[in-house]
Formats: C-alpha cells, structure tokens, sequence
C-alpha cells in the first residue's frame, strides 16, 4: 500500500511538473517580439519618442522590444534590419534617418514575411508594398502652419532678414518644413533667408551654427529653428553674443516640436511660436501590431494630431497638461 502511495505521488508530482512546463511554454510562445531601429538620440523629441515606444510595447503587455540605435547612421539601421530578420522577430518598428536607400533590406523582411512599420520620418521605397504602413507627422504641414504665423504676424514694410537652421538633411523632417519656408519666400518678396545652415537636429551643433551666422549678420529678424534643441542651442549663441530675441527681443523664433523645454521656452516668450511635433507613436504602434496579429487590414497611413503654440496666448496650466 505504501509503495503504491509512493508511485501515486511521484505520478501526481510529475504530472503538476509537466502542466506547469506547458503553462511557461504557452506564456513564453505568447511574447510578441518587436525589432526598433531607431535613429538615435539626438534630442529631447528623439527620447520621448523612444520613451512611448518602450512604454507601449512593455513585458507587462506580452512583449519583448529590442531597441538598436543607430546614432544617425543609416547603415547601422540596415544591420539592424538584417539582424532583426535573420532573429525572426515578429515585427519590425523603423524610424528612418533619411528618405533613401531603403529597398534591399525592406525586400529581406518582406521575403521572411515580416511586417514592417515605419514610424516618424518617411521613407522612399521602389515600392509601397514593402512595407506594412507608416505612422508618423506631416512636416509640410507643420512648416506652413509656422509660415503662416509668419506672414500674418511678421508684416515688414521693409526687407525681413531670416536665418534657416535645418535639421538633419534629407530627414523628412527637414525636407517638410524647409519647403514650406522655400514657398513661405517665393510667396513674399520682402523674405530675405541671409543664412542657411544644418544644426543635425542637435542642440550643441545648433549653437554652432548660430554662433558661425552671428559673426557675419549683424541684423536678424527671424530664426526660424527647425526644431526646439537647435533653437535652444542657437538661443545660448545669440546671449553669449548680447543680441535680443524672442517676443520682446529683435530676432522673433520659431520652432518646431513643442517639447516641455522648448514649450518652457515658449512660455517665457522666448521662442514666438512652436509648432507641435508629436513623438507618442507608441499606443497607436501597438495597436496596429494588435491589429495585424488578428489578421485585420491596415490603413496604409496614419497622420498624428498636432498643435501649434503662440508665446502671446500660451499659458502654464497648458504646459502643465502636458504628456511629454
Ligand atoms: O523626425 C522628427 C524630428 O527628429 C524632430 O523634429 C527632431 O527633433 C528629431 O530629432
């Protein structure tokens, strides 16, 4: 009898053994796993950016996110891409440093049967059909709304000397908002852009830039900065340099993004209007994975929601509301 009791609890013991193996299995087979090229982190868009993405696609939600970041290098995104594909994640999450160059290793994901999501910049690929969907901002619009501002606010019954910092070149970012400025001047005869420069989106080679511009202008009306970390780099120059700006200063600024600094800026009247970049890409990220997990179609593509914030009418309690 107590050999078979014996023979009772070893069976029992190797059967809750055995369940409990199958349970960890099916937990372990229910990871999703996520492959992020992401550009870098050049500026305080950039981490909120990454920051929704690592939120949204948390262990607590059933996923793994593997984050390489490519220090604004496109051939460090392409390993990575490789990388991610030869893994056999489930799916790949790419935020492009540039437009081109894209095609060879979008194929590669393709044949594995990988999804691919761009998120933030756009890319130009031989077909749309290598990848899933795009989700991400419309930075034409972005710069028209501030060449709007522009043009209603900044009447000049002389020339207006402008000064143009770009981000990083061949970014869609970039791209956007220095067409609209292109058109902004091409609509208004007395826009005169004296200096045009790249600060790379960061704030240090903003201030450089600025800093080389401020030796050779000594009249500036408008630095239209296209994005926060750039504006406050070029600020920094335009102190050390003992030359006024913002509302109340000589030189009006426009930025672009609408981080908390660049907002904190704003509310000091500082900056005289920043137009929203919105970086929280994670919710609707997830969600689309979600989506493409239950075989749902996809819309092809998906424009965030985006403010603009006038220093004249911005106030705390707004800058106190917001996310990121
Ligand atoms: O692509 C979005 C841009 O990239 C943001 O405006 C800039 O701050 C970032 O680095």
């Amino acid at each position: 009898m107590k050999t078979l009791y014996i023979r009772m609890g070893t069976l029992l013991f190797c059967l809750a053994a055995y369940a409990l193996h199958e349970a960890r299995s099916a937990e372990a087979a229910e990871v999703t796993v996520v492959g992020f090229s992401q550009v870098g982190a050049e500026s305080d868009w950039r981490q909120a950016n990454t920051q929704s993405m690592r939120k949204a696609f948390s262990e607590a939600k059933g996923y793994k996110l593997i984050i390489k970041d490519a220090q604004q290098r496109q051939s460090r995104q392409l390993a990575a891409i490789h990388g991610f594909v030869d893994q056999k994640v489930g799916f790949i999450v790419v935020a492009p440093v540039t437009e081109d160059g894209w095609d060879e290793a979008l194929q590669k994901a393709k044949e594995a049967n990988i999804p691919v999501i761009i998120v933030d910049r756009k890319i130009k690929a031989r077909s749309e059909d290598l990848y899933t969907c795009w989700v991400g901002s419309d930075f034409r619009k972005e710069g028209d709304e501030a060449v709007a501002w522009m043009e209603k606010n900044l009447k000049a019954d002389k020339d207006l000397f402008i000064v143009h910092l770009q981000g990083s070149m061949g970014s869609s970012a970039q791209i956007g908002r220095t067409e609209a400025l292109l058109a902004g001047e091409g609509r208004n005869p007395a826009w005169r852009v004296v200096a045009r420069d790249s600060g790379a989106f960061t704030q240090a080679k903003g201030k450089e830039a600025m800093e080389r511009i401020l030796k050779q202008h000594t009249r500036i009306d408008v630095l239209y900065c296209e994005n926060d970390d750039m504006a406050l780099g070029a600020m920094e120059a335009m102190d050390e340099a003992g030359r006024s700006y913002g509302v109340k200063g000589d030189v009006a600024v426009i930025s672009f993004d609408a981080t908390r600094a660049g907002l904190t800026a704003t509310l000091q009247g500082k900056i005289n209007y920043n137009v929203e970049c919105n970086p929280l890409h994670g919710p609707r990220v997830e969600e689309i994975v979600r989506r493409l997990k239950k075989g749902e179609v996809q819309e092809k593509y998906f424009y965030v929601p985006e403010a603009a914030f006038d220093a004249a009418f911005f106030t705390q309690s707004e800058l106190d509301a917001r996310e990121y």
